[in-house]
């Protein structure tokens, strides 16, 4: 691990967000960089705003130093895989390639998920979970990361199980309380079934639930009733990005 800061980079649906962050304290040196996601979200058209906020930090980082990047997709070897929340033409695209040629530095592509799960898991509310951590986030989609004493199990993408016949997101994300205008007791037993099943096929040793709705952790996990403990995110919507910065420094 280095001492110097490492930039990292959220791509959410609304806003792309970047900055510094020290990995000896697992949170962030500068203030954030948000500037909207373009219209039309391509690979292309983001790298343009990422790049902008990489000229931002640009000089307070080595020329050649590596930036992390979460997308809200699969990503394998580099390569987008997925696309259910965002634009089409993410599906199957050389996306780490378009970002480092755009940069001209080393980029590491993430997905959004993984990249809070194990910053949770390094620095925030799992952090002395010495055991498997099953990390959710509830937003537009259901984000998921396991990681299994230290180490991450990528592209889980446990919002997709199929539940009753349904995509799970599509019933127990944070997006489909408001878009249904639902109470949190017609709520509740969405995430009861969604997080029973969760826990009958991995038995974790600890829930941690992020997106913006963990804020209001109080109004839902007192009335779950799970075998399993369930925390929310410490880190909350900076973990993306410590996430991205961690797992970058860790590829150098
Ligand atoms: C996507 C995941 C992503 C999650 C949270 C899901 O719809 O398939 O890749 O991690 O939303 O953004």
């Amino acid at each position: 691990m280095t001492n110097a800061p490492v930039l990292g980079i959220d791509i959410g649906g609304s806003g792309i967000k970047g900055a510094l962050v020290d990995l000896e304290v697992g949170d962030f040196a500068t203030d954030r960089l948000r500037i909207p996601t373009p219209e039309k979200s391509t690979p292309g058209k983001v790298a343009q705003v990422v790049a902008r906020i990489v000229k931002s930090f640009a000089d307070q980082i080595p020329d050649d130093a590596p930036v992390g990047i979460t997308v809200p997709a699969v990503v394998t070897h580099g390569r987008t895989r997925s696309a259910a929340n965002i634009d089409k033409s993410w599906i199957d695209a050389e996306a780490e390639k378009i970002f480092s040629d755009k940069l001209g530095r080393p980029v590491l592509l993430v997905n959004d998920a993984d990249a809070a799960g194990i910053a949770e898991e390094r620095f925030g509310a799992a952090k002395d979970c010495d055991g498997l951590v099953l990390v959710t986030t509830l937003g537009t989609g259901i984000g998921s990361a396991i990681i299994y004493r230290g180490v991450l199990i990528p592209n889980t993408e446990l919002g997709h199980l199929e539940i009753d016949g349904f995509d799970a997101e599509s019933k127990a994300s944070a997006h489909a309380k408001t878009s249904e205008d639902l109470s949190y007791s017609e709520y509740v037993p969405r995430l009861q079934r969604y997080y029973s099943h969760l826990e009958s096929l991995f038995w974790p040793d600890l829930f941690v639930v992020g997106g913006g709705i963990s804020r209001s952790s109080k109004k839902f996990m007192p009335k779950l009733k799970l075998k399993t403990p369930m925390v929310p995110a410490l880190l909350r919507n900076r973990a993306g990005i410590i996430g991205a910065a961690y797992l970058a420094d860790q590829a150098k």
